[in-house]
């Protein structure tokens, strides 16, 4: 039985704090990371939170104090990191395509970087040499991913080294004394398929050989979350057995160990978060009927974006009557959260849930026609807490600066 919050919870969340409201639940995220700890527990690894999917601060200390790394898309991720109290050797720093200054800032803070380009590598190689141990960040031309804007592993994606290109890599290594510790592949979000994670397994082990130094693999996240009820996720126990079988085969035909790292995000926190907004008004046209709610694309862009399917609860009539709506949202665009969607009853006024809106929710948020961003709310031993307030009008105009006189 996996943990949610009810729906009584989140309505009274959402009377208290107003909406539209982010809602997460720290026991939902700890159980998660447990799952994670008991699928992989004969294997020798490391989790890293990926910070990307959710980045609020009492997020990223809750996940501190459950034992959990994190890894950081940017430096300033990596400033968060440091002032969440994680210590440098708990962080990891993957990302694509930053300036070499970046990388300089995350070295000096002492933290783990993979690095993805040829470019920045030699620059890396050619100020430090072997005296700081560094990871590449390949991309393996695997195809993966629940859509291709969320498969970054394919021959035509932007991230990583391509593979093709171990012989520079070597070369680099051999002329600038890299130390080269761990190999990194991220081949993309929603993997259901666990033969794609061996699949980028078998080939960074095939590399091992090259590289004296190596001490980890680091296969980046990806693991899939359910959004539909029926829908399995990635199967972990089955990863964490091939993974343990994979490694142990290798450690005896090679003496060498190694540890491996994975960087999850929206397995930690995509169930554990809730959008909670208002329906405002209902419209119908001819065989359609709508409920245009108080949030939209500004705050969760997933179904506009990725065509992403969220499931929906009418908090405030959950037994009623089911009926079919067009749950849109009040932003100048065509802002649709769910199409002919079978709901219990929905009256103005009421709330409705937007489930596994923890990862790449609030984070993907913006200020899209002038609107405030909502406030977040932690459920911890069932006691909300507000961990940012919602925007105002100061917040949209603080950085601007007015120069015209007129
Ligand atoms: N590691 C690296 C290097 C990544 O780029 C990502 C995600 C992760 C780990 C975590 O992946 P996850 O476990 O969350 O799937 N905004 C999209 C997902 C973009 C993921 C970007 N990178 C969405 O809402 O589906």
């Amino acid at each position: 039985m996996s943990l949610t919050l009810s729906p009584q919870q989140l309505k009274e969340a959402a009377e208290g704090f107003g909406t539209p409201l982010y809602v997460y639940h720290a026991e939902k995220i700890k159980e998660q990371y447990e799952k994670l700890l008991h699928a992989f527990q004969d294997a020798d690894t490391r989790f890293f939170y990926a910070a990307k999917a959710l980045t609020n601060i009492s997020i990223l200390k809750y996940i501190r104090s459950i034992g959990c790394n994190v890894d950081c898309s940017s430096f300033n991720e990596v400033q968060l990191a440091l002032k969440a109290g994680f210590a440098p050797n708990q962080i990891l720093y993957t990302s694509n395509n930053i300036s070499f200054d970046e990388i300089k800032n995350a070295k000096e803070a002492g933290v783990h970087i993979n690095i993805d380009s040829i470019s920045n590598l030699e620059k890396f190689g050619n100020a430090y040499g072997n005296s700081y141990p560094v990871g590449i960040r390949l991309r393996p031309n695997i195809m993966a991913g629940g859509n291709l804007k969320i498969a970054t592993g394919h021959s035509d994606s932007k991230f990583g080294i391509p593979i093709e290109d171990i012989e520079l890599i070597l070369k680099l290594q051999q002329e600038t004394k890299l130390h080269i510790r761990t190999l990194h592949i991220h081949t993309g979000s929603e993997i259901k398929d666990v033969s794609i994670f061996v699949q980028g397994i078998d080939l960074l082990l095939d590399l091992v050989k090259h590289f004296s130094q190596l001490e980890v693999i680091d296969l980046g996240g990806g693991f899939k979350v359910p959004y539909k009820k029926n829908e399995t996720g990635t199967d972990m126990h089955e990863l964490g057995k091939r993974v343990q079988e994979k490694f142990e085969h290798f450690e005896k035909e090679t003496g060498r160990h190694l540890q491996v790292w994975f960087e999850p995000g929206k397995f930690l926190v995509s169930e554990a978060g809730y959008l909670i907004t208002k329906v405002n008004v209902l419209k119908q046209s001819g065989d359609i009927l709508f409920a245009g709610v108080d949030s939209g694309l500004n705050h969760l862009i997933r179904p506009m974006f990725y065509d992403a399917w969220h499931e929906i609860e009418n908090i405030s009539n959950p037994d009623g009557v089911l009926k079919k709506y067009n749950v849109v949202g009040n932003i100048c665009e065509t802002d649709t959260f769910a199409e002919a969607r079978l709901l219990p009853e929905v009256s103005e006024g009421d709330f409705l849930a937007i489930k596994n809106a923890g990862a790449y929710g609030f984070e993907m948020a913006s200020n899209y026609n002038s609107r405030y961003k909502p406030a977040e709310v932690l459920f911890l031993d069932d006691v909300p807490n507000l961990i940012r307030r919602r925007d105002n009008m100061e917040d949209l105009t603080k950085n601007q600066i007015e120069f015209l006189n007129l």
